[in-house]
């Protein structure tokens, strides 16, 4: 490849059109670095990458091997809860075919695996009495995923409550932070010699803001102020005992997180008062989750904005809910601008015009400097040293072609557009130790059932069919190059 030199263009229509001979060399300024095998916008060697999924979104295999019933079946068979009644009863079916999945996992060159653990398949009623044949599941996969030389990343609760402990009250109830712990500490004793890297929760700020707040996700409620602010609390309780029980259960070398999508806000523009205003955001909006579990404080202002809606705590529990940990997973696919304001808080969090880009669903906005911003953010607010990029990805409308194959163009831009940003943060100082792309295959999207496609890989529902769509090459050639 030949690189030109830039000075030259303005004048070359003049030669050319008066018959003048070319002074080649200089034209010529230098070879262009090869780039095959080797990029300048690389990644640190060691970083890993993987690929995310949850139980309820693939698993299937809903009454197998003594799996007891979660609130996501009760609620995906309740009528009208879900885009067209869809439920996760078999979803991929990766509960069998999980030897499949692991073989498409290597292909890509995968070093990493994020997945969950149905709490159901291991405590059926959420607390007494094990469930032998859910460990002996998880050990063989876990098995399988070393064997193919991949690292196993645990989330122990991705949504699957069982629904015994939402007959007593659910998340509103502080005995399901305790059981969690148990759930959380046996699990972690009897698989911590295949699983090193556990993460409590996923997504506190979406079951309980979305199950319990507008209830568009199980269980499906609409809880007061207070009641919604205790039922926060008594997640981020219950994240802090299971980081304690996981440490005294899970023997030598456990590493503990957890995955949370953090409110990413990002300067409106790169000037000082907005980078300034989107710090003070990010601690202040993140409050009840994110910013209590690294402080153990619940800021002035989520206090003071909830007055008597505040919830009830003792100073023990505050000390448990910052009990520390190895890493913190983000979970990022939006960006929230904002700008520096004169206002109390000192920042606003700026509106959306309609005209805002987005993917196939509706709320997943374009923001690719979510992914320069958050982590520089997150570690200089609230100090933290380790951070894994645990969900990143997006739906498109995907089509399969006439030759069977999926060119899902608008997702390799997607992907190209964050890791772009990524790569520049990591490339900064900050602490992203690895990603995890959401998600390995099409799956079970939660209320929007089946419709909504977020696979590198295509799934045939009727056949269970995976095709690797182009985006599952772009990400193979980028891990195979160590950069973009
Ligand atoms: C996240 C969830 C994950 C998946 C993606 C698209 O909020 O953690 O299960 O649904 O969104």
């Amino acid at each position: 490849m030949i690189r030109f030199n830039r000075r030259y263009f303005g004048k070359l229509a003049a030669m050319l059109a008066a018959g003048s001979a070319l002074p080649v060399e200089e034209i010529i300024a230098e070879p262009a670095k090869a780039v095959a095998g080797g990029s300048d916008r690389s990644f640190p060697a060691g970083f890993l990458w993987g690929s995310a999924t949850a139980s309820y979104q693939v698993e299937g295999a809903a009454k197998e091997d003594g799996r007891g019933v979660s609130i996501w079946d009760t609620f995906s068979h309740t009528p009208g809860k879900t885009a067209n009644g869809d439920t996760g009863d078999v979803a991929d079916d990766s509960y069998h075919r999980f030897p499949e999945d692991i073989a498409l996992m290597k292909q890509l060159g995968l070093t990493a695996c994020r997945f969950s653990i149905a709490w159901p398949r291991i405590f059926p009623d959420g607390t007494g009495k094990p469930n032998q044949k859910g460990i002996d599941h998880y050990r063989i996969f876990c098995e399988a995923l070393l064997n193919a030389g991949v690292t196993p990343f645990c989330t122990l609760y991705h949504w699957d409550l069982p629904q015994a402990l939402e007959d007593k009250g659910g998340w509103q109830n502080k005995e399901t932070s305790k059981a969690f712990a148990e759930y959380a500490g046996y699990t972690a004793g009897k698989l911590g010699d295949v699983i090193k890297n556990w993460m409590t929760m996923n997504e506190m700020a979406s079951f309980i803001d979305l199950g319990y707040g507008s209830g568009v996700h199980a269980p499906g409620l609409k809880l007061s102020k207070q009641k919604l602010a205790q039922a926060k609390h008594h997640a981020v309780l219950g994240h802090g005992l299971a980081v304690q029980a996981i440490r005294a259960n899970a023997g030598k070398g456990a590493r503990v997180g957890c995955a949370e999508n953090a409110r990413t806000t990002i300067p409106a523009y790169n000037a000082p008062e907005h980078i300034a205003a989107a710090k003070k955001a990010f601690v202040e909006e993140n409050a009840p989750y994110l910013t209590v579990m690294h402080t153990g404080k619940y800021t002035e202002g989520y206090l003071e904005k909830l007055g008597a809606d505040a919830p009830v705590f003792t100073a023990e529990e505050m000390k448990a809910i910052a009990a520390p940990t190895d890493f913190q997973g983000i979970n990022c696919y939006t960006a929230e601008p904002v700008r520096a304001s004169t206002n109390a808080r000192g920042y606003e969090v700026m509106p959306r015009p309609s005209s805002y880009p987005h993917m196939a669903s509706q709320w997943l906005t374009i923001g690719p400097e979510a992914l320069y911003w958050v982590p520089k953010i997150a570690a200089e607010t609230l100090g933290i040293k380790e951070i894994y990029i645990t969900e990143n990805g997006c739906s498109s409308d995907d089509v399969v072609a006439a030759d069977g194959q999926v060119y899902d163009t608008d997702r390799v831009m997607y992907l190209n557009a964050y890791l772009t940003q990524l790569q520049r943060s990591v490339s900064e100082g900050a602490p992203v130790k690895g990603y995890f792309l959401w998600s390995l295959l099409d799956n079970y999207e939660w209320a929007d059932g089946y419709g909504k496609r977020f696979g590198i890989t295509y799934v045939d529902f009727n056949t269970q069919k995976r095709t690797p769509k182009l985006s599952s090459k772009f990400y193979a050639n980028l891990i195979a190059r160590g950069g973009l």
